[in-house]
């Protein structure tokens, strides 16, 4: 008798990445570098968060580069459009409609606790939009409408992943099982890719220290030129000792270009000195990044290439998304056609 094999679908990915500057390589390790590994096994979406993005002021020439920068790294870091839907978040509505509706199931006390729009209202006092409040709704709505089951962040997203998750919970204990319950993927030495100016705070597209951050398009004398600059201690020893915060953040970006752990590295380089150190991981580093620059290069030359898969990639999205955000209209009592 013929046998008929059963397979499980795929669990579902979801993560998006700003488009307000070039990623750095936070947003790479952190990120970025998970994505691709999961393309294979999962059923993966991944997009350009625009309409976060101008919860912050933005330069709309700049801002429209920047999209189209952006989408063009996806590709050239490994993201297959094929494979995964790649796309741009402003170019499916769903995500606005959603967003809506799940504001009304949100506390204005739940985002007011969160330390992301802590920090921003502190850092641009003359622009505390609505937008920059509500900001961690949208970010549920993007990952609610595709059902998520898995989503790779670094370590500063999981506050708002906690608050799609009580979402979730309020709106399922109301409706049903509506939503999956999301689940934050995470790699832990890269959770948190420090400064390398100030290693105890993140590395972040917003530092205005030009020393502070490798972006993922820099040249690589530039690469190794900031990591000789990186601030360490007044030791010599490559090790993970605790308060040796800058060699630790070194250690683990070579750690997550190489494959090395960090006994290895340690080993490595006893009795060498940071000097050496700190040449081996920018070296390490743009070795790493160079075909990802090299793809990136290629592919941007072919404008209508880009411009191609993000009208397939929002086709793609918007038909993944519109079953649920239907579902949530008929739940809450509208009339949907
Ligand atoms: P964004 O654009 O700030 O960052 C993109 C991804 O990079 C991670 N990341 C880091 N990881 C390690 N070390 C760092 N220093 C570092 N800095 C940033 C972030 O955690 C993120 O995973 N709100 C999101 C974008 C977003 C999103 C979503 C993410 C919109 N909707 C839905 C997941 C699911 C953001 O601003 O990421």
């Amino acid at each position: 008798m013929e046998q008929i094999e059963q397979t499980e679908p795929k669990k579902k990915i979801l993560s998006l990445i700003q488009p307000t500057n070039t990623p750095h390589l936070g947003n790479y390790l952190g990120a970025m570098q998970n994505w691709v590994k999961m393309q294979e096994e999962f059923d993966c979406t991944y997009g350009i968060a625009d309409l976060h993005s101008i919860t912050v002021r933005q330069d709309p020439a700049k801002l429209r580069a920047q999209i189209k920068e952006s989408y063009a790294l996806l590709i050239a870091v490994g993201l297959d459009p094929e494979k995964s839907t790649l796309f741009v978040q402003g170019h499916n509505p769903n995500h606005a409609e959603l967003s809506w509706i799940l504001s009304c199931y949100t506390q204005f006390g739940e985002l007011s606790r969160m330390t992301q729009f802590k920090d921003k209202s502190a850092k641009h006092p003359e622009n505390i939009n609505a937008g920059l409040f509500t900001y961690p709704v949208l970010m549920a709505a993007d990952i609610l409408l595709y059902q998520a089951d898995l989503v790779p962040v670094g370590q500063d997203q999981l506050q708002h992943l906690e608050l799609a998750r009580n979402i979730v919970q309020r709106f399922n204990g109301i409706y049903g099982d509506v939503f999956t319950m999301p689940e934050g993927y995470i790699t832990k030495a890269t959770a948190k890719v420090m400064s390398l100016q100030e290693p105890t705070k993140k590395m972040s597209k917003s530092d205005e220290n030009p020393n502070a951050s490798v972006w993922v398009l820099d040249d690589r004398d530039t690469i190794i030129r900031k990591f000789k600059r990186a601030v360490t201690d007044s030791e010599s020893e490559v090790c993970a000792r605790e308060g040796k915060d800058g060699i630790i953040n070194l250690m683990s970006i070579y750690g997550a270009v190489t494959g090395k752990t960090l006994d290895e590295t340690e080993s490595e380089f006893k009795g060498k000195g940071y000097g050496e150190f700190k040449l081996a991981v920018g070296e390490a580093v743009a070795d790493k990044l160079a075909p990802m620059q090299a793809e990136f290069k290629r592919i941007s030359a072919d404008k209508g290439y880009i411009e191609d898969c993000m009208k397939k990639g929002a086709e793609k999205a918007f038909r993944a998304s519109r079953k649920t955000l239907q579902k949530v209209q008929k739940k809450v009592g509208f009339i949907v056609f």
